[in-house]
């Protein structure tokens, strides 16, 4: 026992040794890239206003007859990949599974919702969840989240000692009390986290005959997952409970980054949060601080397209940057969110991103971010269409944010 003891305890510093822990690091991330905002290159953004045949931009209409298709495009072809026409029509249907109509002691209707796809190829499905509170009169505005967790495990249920919040820590009865519905869109039913399995879920219904692996500018797993969504939203069109036209769409992380390029492609999204989304998601490509395309591409190779991987140590060469990404969702309000201690995702330029993208907000008669230096820590911006604000601590959402993306939706989407 002794002996393991000390083994242990000498294992423990020998760890410590190899792995230092500073509180001004980020933990658990790579040191190997710029964490100091002295290092920062300099670098230039790609216009928002001008077109790429170097024409200025200057009425709504050229942003939306214009610049904004070939901006994404240039998104779709060298980020996150396009989705190609399927070779054989998709049919899609929606079944009810499971309805509980007193969930949460009886605050909300939730309804287990099957979507089916199936061509000549094959079929796919995924489950999502859709709660309704009991006290709005009318069809309520709801809250889409693209979630890592399924919907078939026991995660979304009524937490049993906690109540207001399911067994995952959402705060589920803050939404009901306020008014909203809540739906939960999984990422994992359609397409694996991280990984090859191009052969399976929803892939192999778009493949041409012979095909059996994405095209360098075709999806990959983050347009999937934004496929996915839309799909959800093409239910709740359906749904009597839910108003379509009213809903926040959401996601952290890697499903914030998933959030900015679903919301940027299906206007029918009312509004988006990009919660810590980072690198690939608000966070400009070219200050290179935190995570940048190499780590990006090297650890999850098949979340953008491979065409990505051309611009690994070449960022500037990227004729985009994320700025573009948040302004192809204006006119709609678009909230980003940031942690002072998630180095990773870089709160910087994530703030950067979507002051840069305001410029398009205030072109089509909205409000934006009007300076350049970011809001002191724990100062929410919410009375604007472009939302920020960054808060104490790491990666993670606290009920600080979840109270601020509520706000937000509140003064954007209540009525
Ligand atoms: C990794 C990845 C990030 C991503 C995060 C997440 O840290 O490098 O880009 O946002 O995982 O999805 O939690």
């Amino acid at each position: 026992m002794k002996r393991i003891t000390t083994l242990s305890l000498a294992l423990v510093a020998g760890l410590s040794l190899i792995l230092p822990v500073h509180p001004d690091e980020p933990k658990n991330h790579d040191k190997d890239v710029v964490y100091d905002e002295a290092k920062v290159p300099p670098y230039d953004l790609p216009p928002l206003l001008v077109s790429s045949e170097g024409r200025p931009i200057t009425t709504p209409e050229q942003w939306f007859n214009v610049r904004r298709p070939q901006i994404m495009g240039l998104f779709g072809n060298l980020v996150y990949g396009t989705v190609p026409a399927p070779e054989s029509p998709i049919r899609t249907t929606f079944e009810v599974v499971k309805t509980h109509l007193e969930f949460m002691n009886g605050r909300a209707t939730r309804k287990d919702v099957r979507i089916r796809f199936e061509n000549a190829k094959g079929s796919a499905e995924m489950q999502i969840l859709v709660f309704t509170p009991h006290n709005e009169k009318h069809p309520a505005p709801a809250f889409m989240l693209h979630s890592f967790g399924g919907t078939k495990d026991d995660s979304h249920d009524a937490h049993p000692d906690r109540p207001g919040f399911l067994r995952n820590g959402l705060p589920l009865g803050e939404f009901l009390q306020r008014g909203f519905g809540f739906v939960v869109a999984p990422q994992g039913d359609l397409v694996r986290h991280n990984e090859v399995e191009f052969l399976k879920g929803i892939h192999p219904l778009f493949y041409r005959t012979g095909q059996s692996f994405p095209k360098a500018n075709e999806w990959g797993c983050i347009s999937a997952v934004a496929w996915g969504a839309s799909r959800a939203m093409d239910y709740l069109e359906t749904d009597r409970d839910i108003d379509a036209k009213r809903v926040a769409l959401m996601g952290h992380s890697k499903m914030g980054k998933a959030t900015l390029w679903t919301a940027a492609q299906d206007q029918r999204f009312a509004l988006a949060i990009s919660a810590q989304s980072g690198c690939g998601g608000a966070a400009l490509w070219k200050r290179n601080f935190g995570e940048n395309m190499e780590k990006m591409v090297t650890r999850f190779p098949y979340w953008l397209c491979r065409n990505a991987w051309k611009f690994v140590r070449n960022e500037d060469d990227l004729p985009v940057d994320q700025h573009m990404l948040l302004a192809c969702i204006a006119p709609r309000p678009i909230y980003v969110h940031s942690g002072v201690e998630d180095t990773w995702a870089d709160a910087r330029g994530e703030y950067l991103s979507a002051y840069h993208a305001s410029e398009v907000y205030r072109l089509l008669g909205k409000k934006g971010l009007t300076t350049e230096a970011s809001p002191p820590v724990g100062e929410a911006i919410v009375r604007s269409d472009v939302g920020y604000h960054n808060r104490p601590g790491g990666h993670s959402i606290e009920m600080f944010d979840w109270l601020k993306f509520l706000e937000f939706a509140e003064h954007h989407l209540k009525r």
